[in-house]
């Protein structure tokens, strides 16, 4: 069984390619401090796959520690490493922590990792790099623009040193996927995004609001120059995303890869408007939304959707689930909260 190490590997995302890569037959080693995310995660990996993943709380940021852990774990194939910090809103009040936490723990990962004859190495980008594209969809050729944030700033810096680690290194292989917006829950509904607070992202506010956690929805602007004045993105399931991980994955493994750095987008190349994302809500939960409009939030882009051929066709991956599909798996994970 060859073993992969899931940096991260309780958060959202993290916790759904775990399923992903026990189900796919590999040994899979998490690391995670709990920082954005809960230890009973465990739990729901262990009901839908019977099988836990090793787990090791280990805060990234400690260089000494992830050396030693990385030395006792050298026999591992590769590493999903998804353990950041994420909110965009935070990243500007507090910079040097999303410095920190992306930018360093990265480094200390990749300076070990550097070591092995071999290292494979997948990254969790995000769309965010391309700021506002002029043009639709976005294809991974389109121009990457000065981050909006200090947060896309860290995905960008990030693919900047995961690239040229490898133009220094042959032997070292890397894929970053650029994911555009992943929402929804494992079909199971034993995992799903357990946001701190009130939520920042679309999704899990709406559903929030749908099981009277909170009162109404802000609808962020509804005269952008879209065809309903609401910003438009591009939302993946997180199943999906999940398994694009793993098919990543095995591309390195069969050595399928054309360049030991290569990018893919990871969208549906779909987009939809905020108000199309209410009323998938309202289908899948016959249920009518408390919303209102309200000002537009500051540094929003908006439009946003991938062209998503060069993952389909390169790497082989297509997103299989609807926007509905994506909308009812939130909400039933909802309704277990
Ligand atoms: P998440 O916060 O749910 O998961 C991240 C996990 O990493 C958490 O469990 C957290 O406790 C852990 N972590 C953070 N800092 C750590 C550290 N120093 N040491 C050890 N563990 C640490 O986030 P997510 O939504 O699952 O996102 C995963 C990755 O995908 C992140 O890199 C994020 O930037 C990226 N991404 C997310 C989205 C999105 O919309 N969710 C979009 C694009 C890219
Ligand atoms: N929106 C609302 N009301 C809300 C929340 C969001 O109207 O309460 C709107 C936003 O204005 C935007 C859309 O819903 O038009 C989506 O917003 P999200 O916050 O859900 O998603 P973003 O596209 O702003 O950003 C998300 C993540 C980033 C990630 C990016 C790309 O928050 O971390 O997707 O992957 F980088």
């Amino acid at each position: 069984m060859l073993k992969i190490l899931v940096t991260g590997g309780l958060g959202y995302i993290g916790s759904h390619t775990v399923v992903a890569l026990q189900e796919a037959g590999f040994k899979v080693v998490v690391v995670d401090n709990l920082s954005n995310s809960s230890i009973k995660v465990l739990d729901g990996i262990l009901a839908i796959t019977s099988q836990v993943p090793e787990f090791e709380n280990l805060d990234l940021r400690d260089k000494l520690k992830t050396q030693q852990f990385l030395k006792k774990h050298y026999d591992i194939f590769g590493v999903i490493h998804f353990a950041a910090s994420k909110a965009v809103g935070e990243s500007v009040g507090n910079p040097l922590l999303y410095y920190e936490n992306n930018v360093n723990t990265l480094i200390y990962l990749l300076q070990e990792l550097n070591k092995k004859k071999n290292a494979n190495f997948i990254f969790s980008s995000s769309c965010t790099v391309y700021g506002q594209a002029d043009v639709m969809p976005i294809t991974e050729e389109s121009p990457i623009k000065l981050a909006e944030s200090p947060y896309g700033n860290t995905k960008q810096i990030g693919e900047a040193i995961i690239k040229d680690t490898c133009k220094s290194n042959l032997n070292f292989n890397a894929i970053a996927l650029r994911y555009f917006n992943p929402i929804g829950a494992h079909t199971s509904s034993k995992i799903g995004e357990l946001p701190i607070g009130v939520p920042q992202n679309l999704v899990p506010y709406i559903t929030q609001t749908g099981s009277g956690v909170r009162e109404q929805l802000s609808v962020f602007g509804d005269t952008y120059s879209t065809l309903d004045g609401t910003c438009i993105r591009d939302y993946i399931h997180v199943v999906d995303v999940a398994n694009a991980h793993v098919i990543a994955l095995q591309r390195l493994l069969n050595n399928e890869h054309q360049y030991n750095f290569e990018a893919f987008n990871l969208g549906t190349g779909t987009g939809s408007s905020v108000l199309e994302v209410i009323q998938s809500f309202e289908r899948v939960s016959n249920k009518k939304l408390n919303y209102k409009i309200v000002d537009k939030r500051k540094g929003d882009v908006v439009t946003a959707y991938a062209d998503t051929n060069k993952a389909n066709s390169v790497l082989g991956w297509k997103a299989k689930y609807s926007l509905d599909d994506a909308m009812d798996s939130a909400w039933k994970w909802q309704q277990t909260l």
